[in-house]
């Protein structure tokens, strides 16, 4: 028996205003559809933006619904939106941001395993990796550059 370790690399950024240009619109235009977002189940609102390899933006946010399991999460509504009208170009970054309509949310808020299993079907697809930020509120946010940080052993289409 041998044992491993599988380490995962990801960047702590603590000041927000840190941020460079793009990565501050990305999440100014996450915040904006979070804030559109339908969630009047959970309370819970998530946006989501993903910036495409020509720097267009595409946005999305949860969806809830009164059969709760019919409701879907903002990555993929952003992602599944900019690769049904943008399939030919690479994503270079996802930024998520959530909010609760019950607290504050002062701690970066990690993508669901669905929506990690769904952005690592693009970034395997296009064979360049993706960064993927995540946010609460306020406080810090977490940055991985490549959904592989966020999935190790993930099933792929290797296997098929
Ligand atoms: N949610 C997201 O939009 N993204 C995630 O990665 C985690 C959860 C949404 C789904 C649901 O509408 C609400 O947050 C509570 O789970």
């Amino acid at each position: 028996m041998k044992e491993f370790q599988h380490p995962i690399k990801f960047v702590e950024i603590e000041d927000r205003s840190s941020l460079n240009d793009r990565e501050k619109e990305l999440l100014t235009k996450a915040e904006m559809a979070r804030d559109k977002a339908y969630a009047p189940y959970s309370k819970f609102l998530v946006g989501a933006s993903v910036l495409l390899e020509n720097n267009a933006i595409i946005t999305g946010n949860n969806q809830e619904n009164a059969a709760y399991p019919s409701g879907i999460c903002a990555e993929r509504v952003a992602v599944w939106k900019a690769m049904s009208e943008f399939p030919e170009l690479a994503i270079q970054a996802v930024f998520i941001v959530a909010k609760s309509l019950n607290y504050n949310i002062a701690e970066p808020i990690p993508p669901c395993g669905s929506c990690r299993q769904t952005l690592l079907e693009y970034e395997f697809r296009q064979k360049k990796p993706m960064s993927i930020y995540f946010a609460g509120e306020t406080g810090k946010i977490i940055k991985v550059e490549s959904v592989n940080h966020l999935l190790p052993f993930a099933f792929n289409q290797d296997y098929l």
